[in-house]
């Protein structure tokens, strides 16, 4: 009877542990996974990384791509084109080779380094007066503002370069760079970009020999407005499919930040925090279902729990590998077993509905993902200019499991951890 009584009790205690532990079973929304993507937590001024942002709880990472490897890469990509098409490039014939920038967003760490890694390679860098620089040691110490025009040489935030083409002596000069942020304040403004060639060209086109640009949609815009009748060399940065095609029309290189890696990344660094198991599986771990990331596609820094992606070139010479920028990466796109991973809903915004990148090849590119990972993922745009805009419309945090986040201002991830805490 005694046994009976004490077997009765623990079935009693067992019941009572498990009804307390289904009740509190939902996790406090502070100590859910945040996976910042895209823009990375830091101070918009300096570029300090937001360690604030990024540690806000053990289940926190960044992902994004090298940002600096890419901006040289980018610069490179120019200089090689240059070499290797010196006839014809300067079109007045006054012995300058000059060149006009397209800005993204001059508070943006991509856009910061793009910027630095054209006038380093192009030799207009000069050392940045904001960080007291004195001389350039990395492209982090290269002066990024934007210049306005510069048709006389004069501008101080950039000087005269030189390259020799062909035995040749050239000037380089960077004639104009603005920021492309439109009358509401949205970066990144492909529209915007296609205004400003058409004022530059108006004013000084003769003189334009090359056209860069921070990103492909600011590139097409002024591909298609300007430079393609002109035949003026365009680079461009993201290798959206657009963009990738038209380099059979004469757009002449951009990089591909892997953004199949980095969409993959965002969603199973998620879903691994979600299951609690190694970060790495499926990433640098097979999981079960045999996904997997070769090594040469990321790398991970765990003092600052970020991932980066790495760049590639796509020029005239490789553009037929990229055509589609959406397609989903066979090495990890296999699906996740249900019984072992159920479904879970996640919340996921990009900062601005009308971003290029964002929208024409990262969106695709998660979209291919989610139903691998079994995740049911909430997406939502913001409209590029207020993180309210986007924070309001997570009325209810409690009904998710995760948060991807993709901020308007790289300083602003405090707005988000408030909305969690
Ligand atoms: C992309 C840009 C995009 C920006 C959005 C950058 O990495 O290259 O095209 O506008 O991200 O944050």
């Amino acid at each position: 009877m005694k046994k009976i009584l004490a077997l009765l009790l623990v079935l009693v205690m067992v019941v009572a542990l498990c009804g307390t532990s289904a009740f509190a079973k939902g996790v406090p929304n502070d100590q859910k996974p945040v996976i910042w993507f895209n823009r990375q937590p830091s101070n918009s001024m300096t570029g300090e990384l937001d360690m604030d942002a990024l540690t806000w709880n053990d289940n926190t990472y960044y992902v994004g791509f090298d940002a600096k490897q890419g901006a040289e890469l980018q610069g490179q990509m120019v200089v090689d084109y240059l070499q290797a098409h010196g006839e014809g490039l300067d079109r007045n014939g006054d012995g300058v080779i000059g060149y006009v920038l397209c800005i993204g967003d001059v508070g943006h760490n991509d856009s910061i380094a793009r910027t630095r890694g054209a006038r380093m390679a192009l030799g207009t860098a000069v050392p940045d007066p904001q960080q007291g620089k004195t001389e350039i040691k990395t492209i982090d110490d290269v002066d990024s503002a934007q210049i306005g025009t510069n048709i006389d040489g004069k501008a101080t935030d950039v000087q005269d370069g030189k390259i020799t083409i062909d035995g040749k002596d050239y000037v380089v000069r960077e004639l104009a760079s603005k920021e492309m942020k439109n009358n509401s304040g949205a970066t990144w403004d492909a529209p915007t970009a296609g205004d400003a060639i058409n004022t530059w060209s108006a004013a000084f086109g003769d003189q334009i020999d090359v056209v860069v640009s921070n990103n492909d949609g600011m590139g097409m815009a002024v591909f298609n407005a300007w430079s393609k009748e002109q035949g003026v060399p365009t680079f461009g940065y993201d290798a959206n499919s657009d963009a990738v095609a038209a380099i059979e029309d004469g757009y002449c290189g951009t990089i591909s930040q892997n953004a199949d890696v980095q969409a993959y990344l965002t969603l199973r660094t998620l879903r691994n925090a979600i299951d609690g198991v190694d970060i790495m599986t499926g990433i640098s771990i097979p999981d079960a279902a045999g996904n997997v990331l070769s090594d040469d596609l990321f790398y991970y820094d765990d003092a600052t729990r970020c991932f980066y992606a790495l760049n590639g070139a796509v020029t005239a010479d490789n553009y037929k590998d990229f055509l589609d920028a959406t397609a989903p990466n066979a090495a990890f796109n296999k699906q996740l077993d249900e019984k072992d991973f159920p479904v879970v809903k996640v919340w996921l915004n990009l900062y601005n509905a009308a971003d290029n990148f964002l929208n024409a090849t990262y969106l695709p590119q998660l979209q291919n993902y989610d139903k691998c990972l079994n995740l049911d993922v909430e997406y939502v745009k913001g409209d590029g200019q207020t993180e309210a805009n986007i924070i309001d419309r997570l009325g209810n945090p409690d009904a998710y499991e995760g948060f991807c986040i993709n901020m308007v201002k790289t300083d602003n991830g405090t707005s988000y951890m408030a909305k969690l805490a």
